[in-house]
């Protein structure tokens, strides 16, 4: 890929980021807390208008999890209105708090794909796809139609029979910052469940969840803790069984926020508050003291699969960049690398080609690659990664959409030869 394309990729992107960072600000005040309204309805559902061919069930969401996907139904949760709803267990301080004494980490990281990756529809997301013309999604099963829609400032996704709608429910809470896509969430009680259309930004366009067979409307699939602990700051589940969906009060801190990688702030808050002129830090993590192996496992609880630079295991569609780093001679026969060698989690660098090559050459001079032309210095020098990492489809997120598969790609982090340069 050329940088005109690299940075055509990536500009929207900056732009998107920046306008949603704005909204940040607003949706991170110290209670980051997620109450939405309309809590304990019962699931709006006209059974009994359905043709014979289709059928509505109401499953125990448990079942879900034994592999039970069927086609020809709409499946809607139990319902679980006896919810309690208790005081919400306080967490940290909130990104903003961190800001007053640390603006430019919060101004930077504001912009990653981090601090948006679980967040609350507002109205700047993917508004369009909500006018008319572009919200609905048919599927292969002819008369079994989805609408996304919006009333009284609520978002809503519906399945239609013949035109008729049978079934809704709300968008609450939102999973993704959009570079790969969105998957959208609806509270019933304390419950979270994911929601049957996803929006895949390569195609630009509505299509199945992950996972969801075209042709049927799953409403019952639980969002379990395990979602939350690699996409959210923080979230408390009424158990530590990290396949729990129920979760106290909708406590959760939405987004990877700065207390995600620095641990509970409020000691260290309270600390330098009431010692202003204090220069030494207190009770607080700061990932760069640590070993490299330890650091790098904080980055691989997410992006490994919580397993560590040996481990095989593959993790949850994150393309293991441990795994895949760590057998590269980079990585080998320099004794280890860091993830933050390359990346700086309080910055938005995406598709910052010429900067990622700047953090190559650190190591290398453009002159080692042995596939250098001098003619051609400037291209190599600002674009390593387009030869030297390729792109690898996520095999475990399978998205049916208009009769055929598509799989989401990310960049491999096994460095190395691929093949030799056509020109
Ligand atoms: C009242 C001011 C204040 C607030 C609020 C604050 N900090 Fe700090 N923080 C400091 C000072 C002062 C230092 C020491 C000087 C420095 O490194 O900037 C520090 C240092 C740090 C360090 C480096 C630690 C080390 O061992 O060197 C980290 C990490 C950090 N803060 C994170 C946070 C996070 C996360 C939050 C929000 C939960 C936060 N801070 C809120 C004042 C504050
Ligand atoms: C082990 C950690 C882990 C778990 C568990 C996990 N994810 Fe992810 N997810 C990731 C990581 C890491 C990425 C980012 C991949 C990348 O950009 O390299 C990601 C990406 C995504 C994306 C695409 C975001 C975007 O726009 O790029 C969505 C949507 C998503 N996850 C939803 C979910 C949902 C829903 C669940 C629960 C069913 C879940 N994830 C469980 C780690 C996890
Ligand atoms: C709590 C889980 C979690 C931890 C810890 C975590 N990440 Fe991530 N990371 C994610 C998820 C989820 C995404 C996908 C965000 C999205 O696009 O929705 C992501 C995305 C990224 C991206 C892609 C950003 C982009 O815009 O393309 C980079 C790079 C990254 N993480 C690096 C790191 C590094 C380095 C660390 C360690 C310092 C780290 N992450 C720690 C979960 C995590
Ligand atoms: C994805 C994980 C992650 C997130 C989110 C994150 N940080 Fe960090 N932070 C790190 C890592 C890793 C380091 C160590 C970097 C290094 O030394 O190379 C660090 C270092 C720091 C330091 C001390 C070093 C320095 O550069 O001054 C401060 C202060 C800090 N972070 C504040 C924040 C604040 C404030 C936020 C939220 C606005 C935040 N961080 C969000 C991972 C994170
Ligand atoms: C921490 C230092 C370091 C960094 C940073 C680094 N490398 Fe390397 N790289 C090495 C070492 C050491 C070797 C092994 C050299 C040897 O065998 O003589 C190597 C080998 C390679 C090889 C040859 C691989 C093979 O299998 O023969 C390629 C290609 C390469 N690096 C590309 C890159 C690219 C592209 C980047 C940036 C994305 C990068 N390196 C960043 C240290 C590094
Ligand atoms: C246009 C594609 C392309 C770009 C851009 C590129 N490389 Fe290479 N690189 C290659 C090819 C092809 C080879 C294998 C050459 C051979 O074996 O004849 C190679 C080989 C290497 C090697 C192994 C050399 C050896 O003798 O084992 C290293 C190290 C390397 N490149 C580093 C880099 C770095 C660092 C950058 C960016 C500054 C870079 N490359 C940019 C295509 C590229
Ligand atoms: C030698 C440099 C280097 C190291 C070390 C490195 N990365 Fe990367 N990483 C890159 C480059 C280059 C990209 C492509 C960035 C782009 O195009 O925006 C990338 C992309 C990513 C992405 C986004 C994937 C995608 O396709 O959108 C994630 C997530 C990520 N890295 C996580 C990690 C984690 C976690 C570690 C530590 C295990 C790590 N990286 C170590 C160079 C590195």
């Amino acid at each position: 890929m050329s940088e005109g394309q690299q940075s055509g990729r990536w500009l929207p992107w900056l732009i998107a980021l920046i306008c949603a960072g704005g909204a940040v600000w607003i949706t991170f005040k110290p209670a980051e807390v997620i109450i939405p309204e309309n809590t304990n309805k019962p699931p709006e559902t006209k059974i009994g208008k359905m043709a014979a061919n289709f059928t509505i069930k109401i499953e125990d969401p448990n079942d879900y999890f034994k592999g039970i996907v069927r086609p020809g139904y709409i499946t809607l949760p139990r319902t679980n209105l006896a919810a309690t709803l208790e005081a919400p267990e306080p967490f940290g301080t909130g990104a903003a708090t961190c800001g007053e004494c640390h603006a430019d980490k919060l101004k930077g990281a504001s912009a990653t794909s981090h601090f948006h990756t679980s967040q609350v529809l507002t109205n700047g997301i993917l508004s369009r796809m909500f006018e008319a013309d572009r919200a609905t999604m048919q599927t292969k099963q002819p008369g079994l139609t989805f609408r996304m829609y919006k009333e009284n400032g609520r978002h809503y996704q519906a399945v239609l029979w013949k035109d008729e709608e049978v079934h809704r429910a709300p968008i609450d809470l939102i999973f993704g910052s959009g570079k790969l896509g969105f998957t959208f969430s609806y509270w019933q009680g304390e419950e979270l469940f994911e929601l049957p259309v996803s929006y895949l930004t390569a195609s630009d366009s509505w299509v199945n969840s992950p996972g969801y067979p075209d042709g049927t409307a799953l409403y019952s699939r639980p969002i379990i803790q395990d979602c939350l602990t690699c996409h959210a700051t923080h979230a408390s589940a009424f158990t530590d069984d990290p396949q729990s969906f129920r979760f106290k009060q909708r406590m959760i801190v939405a987004g990877i926020t700065c207390e995600r990688c620095h641990g509970d702030g409020r000691k260290h808050v309270a600390y330098h508050r009431t010692n202003p002129d204090a220069s030494d830090s207190k009770f607080i993590r700061h990932p760069g003291k640590l070993e490299r192996s330890q650091l790098n496992q904080l980055c691989s609880e997410c992006h490994g699969g919580l397993g560590d630079e040996t481990d095989e295991k593959p993790g949850v569609h994150s393309n293991n960049q441990i795994q895949r780093l760590a057998k590269s001679a980079c990585f080998t026969k320099s004794g280890g690398m860091r993830c933050t060698d390359c990346h700086n989690p309080h910055q938005l660098e995406r598709g910052n080609q010429k900067l990622f090559a700047e953090r190559c050459q650190t190591c290398h001079q453009v002159e080692d690659c042995g596939d250098f032309k001098p003619a051609r210095r400037e291209q190599f020098a600002t674009n390593c990664a387009s030869c030297h990492m390729e792109r690898m489809p996520l095999l475990d997120i399978a998205i049916e959409k208009d009769g055929n598969v598509v799989y989401p790609e990310l960049v491999d982090h096994f460095i190395r030869v691929i093949k030799k340069s056509e020109n």
